[in-house]
């Protein structure tokens, strides 16, 4: 990771140098099996970063690397787990730090000459915590079991990724780690247990960001608004009940139309690029201003 620690100063006729890109970045999302975390995988590899993620369907990560080219299928490492699930969100960051090239086993059999070289230093560079939702229903239909599913998805999840990873992202000199909240997070609406642990993440991001920059790890977080996601509520929403989405869009977004996915993952990789070195502690909305959950939800 490139960490600028002065910058430079600004004159008549400077020019910034240009994207520095992904290539060789090595990150771990959670989620990536469909909606932003696909988004959010497809871009990186896209950029040349190498990526681990995972998700509970085989099918639907099997899907992913299918539609991938031979070249960037090698440079992705998935694994069928459940975030919740005690130690498989463990294992699975040390399976992908090892693959990549993680702490104590640079060398591995069957390398060629100049494998370990070309694998760049041991570790991991960049984080992204996606994996997220809610249980329960509304506030009085949601019981105890319901908020802590909730939390557990989205805070606590986030949480174990993060220690998980964290010496790995030492070993690389520092990273990038981004959570992902939602507009529910800094706004108020309705499921309240969804709202109360996403504006959790908010406050991680910024207090992590303090306690890990001596160690050059940067933690930001990224709320979208409502996403168009093929498939899922919002485009449903668009195909069965054109009236009331024309009522929702009409109302809500002030550009008409929702932001996507790949809109908020282009956010994601410049927070883990080179370029966002003097960005942490931040949250950054990516909602096209829509501003708060809409009474439809998130
Ligand atoms: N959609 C929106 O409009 C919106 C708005 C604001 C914020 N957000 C936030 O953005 C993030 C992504 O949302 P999304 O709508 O794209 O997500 P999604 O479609 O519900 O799921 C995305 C991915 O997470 C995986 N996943 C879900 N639960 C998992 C678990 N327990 N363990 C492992 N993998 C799991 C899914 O695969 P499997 O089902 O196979 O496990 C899938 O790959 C979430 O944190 C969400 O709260 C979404």
């Amino acid at each position: 990771m490139v960490y600028v620690e002065e910058s430079p100063p600004l004159r008549d006729g400077y020019v910034p140098a240009g994207w520095p890109g992904m290539r060789g970045k090595r990150v771990v999302v959670t989620g990536g099996s469909r909606g932003l975390g696909e988004g959010i995988v497809r871009l990186l590899l896209a950029e040349g970063a190498r990526v681990a993620t995972c998700a509970r369907e085989g099918a639907g990560l099997a899907a992913l690397g299918a539609s991938m080219t031979g070249e960037e299928r090698a440079r992705l490492f998935t694994d069928e787990l459940d975030v919740t699930d005690p130690g498989r969100l463990e294992d699975f960051v040390t399976a992908s730090a090892k693959r990549f090239g993680g702490v104590g086993d640079t060398q591995r059999p069957g390398d060629t000459e100049g494998a370990e070289e070309a694998r760049g230093p041991d570790g991991l560079d960049g984080v992204v915590a996606c994996v997220g939702g809610s249980r329960g229903g509304t506030f009085e239909q949601a019981d105890s079991a319901d908020w802590s599913v909730t939390w557990e998805l989205n805070v606590g999840h986030t949480a174990r990724l993060v220690r998980a990873a964290l010496p790995h992202l030492r070993a690389a000199g520092g990273g990038s780690i981004v959570l992902i909240s939602s507009i529910s997070g800094w706004k108020p609406g309705p499921p309240a247990q969804y709202g109360a642990a996403k504006s959790a993440l908010i406050h991680l991001a910024a207090s992590l960001a303090r306690e890990l920059g001596p160690d050059r790890i940067r933690v930001n977080a990224v709320s979208p608004g409502s996403m168009l996601i093929p498939g899922r509520r919002w485009d449903r929403m668009r195909h069965e009940d054109p009236r009331a989405y024309d009522a929702f869009a009409g109302a809500e977004l002030p550009t008409g139309a929702p932001v996507s996915p790949h809109e908020v993952a282009r956010t994601v990789v410049f927070l883990l690029s080179d370029w966002a070195t003097g960005v942490s502690g931040a949250h950054l909305p990516v909602d096209r201003a829509q501003n708060a959950p809409s009474p439809y939800g998130y």
